[in-house]
């Protein structure tokens, strides 16, 4: 007997034998760029014969040549050939295949991810910032499927960089499924070895909810970029708590898979605000979407919409078809005030195609990058730091900058600008304009436990959501303490009003440890009374504990831990111990590989008396370890709010708190020693 028959004799779930018909592409569905890899012809040999793992050996011959043309042409193989043909979407959770709710479940939530209206690339598998995947590619769709569907709750999926490792005997309180994507050994954790590794066939980029299945279209980042613009009005301009933005303007660029939601958030907080996207087929679907209220690819027409709007205190959101710099350069010269600012060009990966620089259009970068990618990289170097450059004149002028969590800053800092340090030297003490995690969610929100938790209606129907929408807000509504309370209960009672579903029945909406597992065990309640169906629940990985990101979400850690990534290893690891459905753990997220690692859950409600008792240790678990941390790195909100859960959970919790030292005991030590 050969190898080949010996594997074959020894699996019962592999791909069918029959290689399906090679598909035909939708026209018109957005295409991810030829993405980039330093390969031997030796890699090149070795990544054909990674696919061809998955593929029967009577195929070989016909698909090393399939996979040596993708390799050639889009720089990674995707097997196209193995897309299930025509749309895909997150189907009502009796439509799909399985030996247990949450091999069914989790289906839905893979499929949502690759929805024509929710994904990035869907035939790439991509799914937002620019390079985000669900898994590598569709052989290993098509495999996971079938594990899933063949998944009972005694058994738990492993799925490595997405591939599916194998199902694995545990028992009913494990995980269902537990991923991994992208960690890589510290010596080779570089964006250069991992496109290689990506190349190869060996590596994914999950970004967060992305290969974490838990994307539910741009709404996720709505509620985060409306909170944010909003306190940002309140800390740095002064806004009272009970106003809005009304008649303040908020310019900022991107309209892609999350930078969609900037308009949407702009308008929910009553600011006018001009959005700048070099990619039409975006502005398109976001116009559709009302997510932007007009459209234009005139400066002049752009700008007088926007203050017009501003001046009679009336929301707009205006996409400027055209460059963000371009807009800079326009807005600077007619002596407009921009009241707040920011950026969402997918800067984590400026050289892939994140940034498209000032004087290239989309089209243009799209054929330079594939041409001449050490080209394109000069052209973004010299565009990033004239962005800058313009950034700082408004600065001077009075408006507010915010880094959004895109690496903006940190991009400049690579292209060769050192003064966009605070020390002007490197970037270990952040940089000169604080990001948004450091100046307000993470003060305001991540230290008191507010973050992104967010559920899907498994039927998608959209009554389910109303009622749990109705259920969440009524929660508030009674245990409303502070304004951020009210912010939620606003957002959430307009949820509907603002048609943020695109996708699955999903809803996002920042809640504390506490508003987290009590709103998770009303729902559950309700799927156990019959009044709505299935939920899964889970949450950004964008969190108060699920993030070690010193550019992003850890940045308001000032006690040298920044650097480190215990926290969301250990929210992963204890998300597993209590039994969350599934787990993920990223390398990268949205500031890039190297610079982050975050973690996320999906937690199915089925109505059992199991999940309540999962909920219970699990919820609280997952924004207090966040919370902890922040509070032992002596962050007074999150020191409070430790304290208060201290108190309340005595019998079954206790953290740890940490004693504040005066600064002058601490300098007359050291003088003394000095001396
Ligand atoms: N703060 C957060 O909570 C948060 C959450 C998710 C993502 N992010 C980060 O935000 C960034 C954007 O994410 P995304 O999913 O929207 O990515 P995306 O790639 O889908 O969208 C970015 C958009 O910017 C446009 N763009 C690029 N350069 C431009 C320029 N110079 N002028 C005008 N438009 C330009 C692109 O055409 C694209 O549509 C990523 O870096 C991501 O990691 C932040």
């Amino acid at each position: 007997m050969s190898v080949n028959e010996m594997i074959q004799d020894a699996m019962t779930i592999q791909l069918d034998y029959e290689l399906p018909e090679y598909p035909t592409f939708t026209a018109g569905i957005r295409r991810a760029p030829r993405r980039e890899s330093h390969m031997t012809e030796a890699d090149k040999a070795l990544a054909i014969k990674n696919a061809l793992r998955y593929i029967h050996p009577d195929h070989h011959e016909q698909m090393a040549k399939e996979f040596a043309e993708e390799l050639e042409t889009r720089g990674r193989i995707y097997g196209y050939r193995f897309r299930p043909a025509g749309k895909l979407y997150g189907k009502p959770i009796d439509e799909y295949k399985g030996n247990c709710i949450e091999g069914k479940a989790i289906q839905v939530m893979i499929d949502n991810n690759l929805d024509f209206d929710v994904a990035l690339y869907p035939y790439e598998l991509t799914t937002y910032g620019e390079t985000g995947q669900v898994c590598q590619n569709w052989m290993q769709y098509r495999l996971i499927k079938k594990y899933l569907e063949a998944l009972t709750d005694e058994q738990t999926l492993v799925v490595m960089s997405g591939h599916p490792l194998g199902l694995f005997h545990s028992h009913k309180l494990a995980p269902r499924v537990v991923i991994t994507n992208g960690l890589m050994v510290g010596t080779f954790d570089d964006q250069e070895h991992f496109n290689r590794a990506a190349a190869l066939g060996v590596a994914n980029y999950g970004q967060m909810t992305a290969g974490g299945w838990m994307y539910i279209g741009p709404q996720g980042i709505v509620h985060g970029t409306f909170n944010t613009l909003l306190n940002a009005g309140r800390l740095k301009l002064g806004i009272p708590k009970d106003k809005d933005l009304s008649g303040r303007l908020f310019v900022s660029a991107g309209l892609g898979g999350m930078s969609g939601a900037q308009g949407k958030a702009a308008m929910i907080a009553g600011a006018a605000a001009i959005i700048a996207e070099v990619d039409d087929s975006r502005i398109d679907t976001r116009y559709t979407q009302g997510w932007v209220s007009h459209r234009t690819a005139n400066l002049e027409e752009a700008t007088k919409i926007a203050l017009d709007h501003q001046k009679a205190g009336n929301p707009c959101a205006v996409a400027y078809n055209g460059n963000i710099v371009d807009l800079l350069e326009y807005l600077y010269e007619k002596n407009v005030h921009v009241d707040l600012m920011s950026d969402q060009t997918s800067c984590h990966v400026p050289y892939d195609g994140g940034y498209c620089p000032q004087g290239l259009t989309f089209e243009q970068r799209t054929e330079m990058l594939d041409k001449d990618p050490e080209g394109f990289r000069a052209w973004v170097d010299k565009s990033l730091h004239h962005h800058y450059e313009m950034i700082c004149k408004f600065h001077e002028k009075g408006t507010y900058f915010f880094d959004y969590g895109n690496s903006f800053l940190k991009a400049v800092y690579d292209s060769g600008v050192k003064s966009v340090c605070k020390n002007g030297e490197n970037d270990l003490d952040g940089f000169v304009f604080p990001s948004y995690v450091e100046d307000i969610l993470g003060p305001q929100l991540f230290d008191f436990g507010y973050g992104p938790f967010r559920w899907c209606c498994l039927s998608r129907n959209p009554e389910d959501l109303d009622k749990t929408d109705a259920a969440a807000a009524e929660y508030i509504r009674t245990h409303n303490r502070r304004y951020q309370d009210y912010d939620n209960y606003v957002w959430v009672r307009d949820a509907k009003k603002n048609k943020l579903v695109v996708g699955t029945q999903c809803r996002i909406l920042y809640q504390d440890a506490m508003g987290r597992m009590n709103i998770a065990l009303k729902f559950n309640e309700m799927v156990r009374n019959g009044e709505i169906g299935p939920v899964i629940l889970g949450r950004d990985h964008h969190d108060t504990g699920g993030t070690d990101a010193p550019f992003r979400e850890t940045s308001n850690i000032k006690d040298g831990s920044n650097i480190m990534a215990d926290m969301a290893t250990q929210c992963y690891a204890g998300n597993a111990a209590r039994g969350m459905s599934y787990i993920a753990l990223h390398n990268g997220g949205g500031t890039g590989i190297g610079r982050a690692i975050n973690g996320g859950f999906g937690m199915v409600l089925d109505g059992s008396e199991r999940v309540d008792t999962i909920l219970r240790m699990a919820m609280p678990w997952d924004t207090m370890v966040g919370v902890a941390r922040r509070s032992w790195a002596r962050n007074e909100n999150a020191i409070t709010t430790a304290v208060e859960y201290n108190q309340k959970n005595k019998d079954t919790d206790h953290i740890t708190l940490p004693y504040v030292a005066e600064d002058s005991i601490i300098e007359a030590a050291l003088r003394a020693v000095e001396a």
